[in-house]
């Protein structure tokens, strides 16, 4: 089977997908590109790629590119997703897809009309810990589900306490939202094992703002299309060890997640409840592994576990057999879209926002 050749553009977290398609048999990464034209270079002889692209243009004019990933900072995805798809590339993109419901729609009309692929990279729903819980709420286990939380608690100081003031997640221009920063990891897999999509919004943010006057706490609450709810929270503020926490709630019982995590080696607990347990007076542990596939964390470490190996290979196998990829457009629009409208009713004070679906 052919190899798909991969492009990388933004080597911060770029580097963790490169490293991912670079341990996957059905592809090679053969070109970087980044602004930062040291780090291009520096990135490029580590990982030994062979072809560093001075500027964005360069590489999508690179017949030797079959795949590009976008992971610049969040307000210029939707633009350099776009940019590909134009150029004849399939993309997988980091979250989130874009910052406007626009972009949103060039997005799915672009792979609409070409056949390209395009992935939202949340790596989250490839997590050891969560994937058999989503298939059994799937099946029905829990029954009609009616109630969901997801949390996003990443309390920031050690990713951007030590930038520059104008490093784009503190620049008072282009800062990065709560909702559609680390958000679209609470929102779409809140989303993906509740199995439903988000309708309606209202949401606020917290007047207490970080140290570099960002807004650093949002909650919303969504109305879901199976008639349920849903309460979505992102804090960049919060005191405590990183947390990204799930819980759902069905007619025959109940999902919740620890909040103490550890990390993404470590074991974890879920726990769990069933209507069908009688006598059961206690939620149910289960001890599972965290964010790591222990059939891959022996061989492989990345920054976030395996779980950008998985979506890596899952991405990979939807273009070869002309599959439509997990978090493809459409999908990825419903997670992205309801961000954007939460953000636009926390940003008014609240108030009810209507969520565009992006039914099939
Ligand atoms: N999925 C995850 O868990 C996860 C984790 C970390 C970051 N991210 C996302 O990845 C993206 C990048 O975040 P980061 O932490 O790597 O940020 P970063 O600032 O470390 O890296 C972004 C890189 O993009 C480069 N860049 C910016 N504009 C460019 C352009 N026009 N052309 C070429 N290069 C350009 C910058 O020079 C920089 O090196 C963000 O959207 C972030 O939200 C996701």
């Amino acid at each position: 089977m052919k190899q798909i050749r991969v492009g990388v553009l933004g080597l911060g977290q770029g580097r963790s997908h490169l490293r991912a398609f670079q341990l996957l048999e059905g592809s090679c990464v053969v070109a970087v590109c980044d602004q930062n034209s040291a780090l291009a270079t520096r990135v490029a002889h580590e990982f030994n790629v062979a072809t560093c692209h001075p500027h964005f243009e360069a590489m999508l004019e690179d017949r030797n590119i079959d795949l590009i990933v976008v992971a610049t900072p969040d307000h210029l995805h939707g633009q350099h997703a776009i940019q590909a798809l134009e150029a004849g590339k399939h993309v997988l993109s980091e979250i989130p897809m874009a910052t406007t419901l626009e972009e949103c729609e060039r997005i799915i009309q672009l792979t609409d009309r070409s056949g390209l692929k395009y992935h939202m990279g949340n790596q989250v729903r490839y997590a050891f810990c969560l994937r058999d819980v989503q298939a059994l709420i799937q099946s029905g286990d829990l029954g009609d589900v009616f109630y969901g939380e997801g949390e996003y608690l990443h309390e920031m100081e050690d990713i951007v306490g030590h930038r520059e003031a104008d490093h784009w997640r503190i620049h008072p221009q282009t800062p990065q939202t709560t909702l559609l920063g680390g958000g679209p990891h609470a929102i779409d897999t809140l989303r993906w094992l509740m199995g439903v999509r988000f309708v309606e919004v209202q949401a606020y943010h917290a007047a207490q703002l970080s140290r570099w006057q960002t807004i650093h706490t949002t909650v919303a609450l969504f109305k879901t299309s199976n008639g349920g709810i849903a309460k979505v929270t992102v804090s960049y503020g919060m005191k405590r060890p990183y947390c990204l926490y799930y819980a759902v709630y069905g007619s025959d019982g109940s999902f919740e997640r620890t909040r103490d995590q550890g990390g993404s080696v470590e074991d974890t607990t879920n726990y769990l409840y069933h209507s069908k347990l009688s006598g059961a007076r206690r939620m149910v542990p289960v001890t599972v592994p965290n964010w790591n596939n222990p059939r891959l964390q022996r061989q492989h470490a990345l920054g976030h576990g395996t779980m950008e190996i998985e979506q890596a290979q899952h991405f990979l196998r939807a273009i070869q057999e002309d599959s439509e990829p997990a978090i493809g457009p459409r999908e990825a629009a419903r997670s992205i879209a309801a961000g954007i409208c939460a953000l636009a009713s926390a940003d008014q004070g609240g108030g009810q926002v209507r969520i565009p679906e992006f039914l099939d």
